[in-house]
């Protein structure tokens, strides 16, 4: 079990998520999310989702946030949050918790948040139970 991340960094990665949401690209949904990331050497990696005309092909924040964190030669999530405006907590669409799994552990916290506070708090197990990793790919 790792060390789970003390109450001010994850508010560092509140602020950060709130702050890459304003720069959002949504002009086709409308629904701007942001999403940042805690690596292994506490660094922060923050992202926002950017549509397309080309519908499917834009991009979750969670994504972006991911591109950021291994760009900068991150390895291991150590805490996700993600941000948005809902009736309920905003967590990581299917194919990002599947994102996340492949740099973070069961217990990694994912926690939702809206403008105003802390919305949900799961761990990506919760999110992802039984999941496929790249443990199933070692002989
Ligand atoms: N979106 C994210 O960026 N992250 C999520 O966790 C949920 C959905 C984006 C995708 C799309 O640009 C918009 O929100 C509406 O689905």
């Amino acid at each position: 079990m790792a060390v789970l991340p003390d109450n001010e960094t994850m508010h560092r990665l509140l602020s950060a998520a709130r702050g890459a949401r304003d720069q959002a690209y949504a002009p086709y949904s409308h629904f701007a999310v942001g999403a940042a990331l805690l690596d292994a050497q506490g660094r922060i990696h923050a992202g926002c989702n950017v549509e397309n005309a080309a519908y499917p092909l834009g991009m979750c924040a969670e994504a972006a946030a991911l591109a950021h964190l291994v760009l900068a030669g991150g390895q291991r999530i150590m805490a996700a949050v993600v941000v948005g405006e809902a009736p309920q907590p905003v967590t990581p669409c299917g194919g990002c918790r599947q994102k996340l799994r492949e740099f973070a552990a069961d217990d990694c916290p994912v926690w939702s948040a809206n403008g105003q506070a802390f919305t949900a708090r799961f761990t990506l197990g919760e999110l992802l139970p039984a999941s496929f990793g790249p443990d199933h790919l070692k002989a």
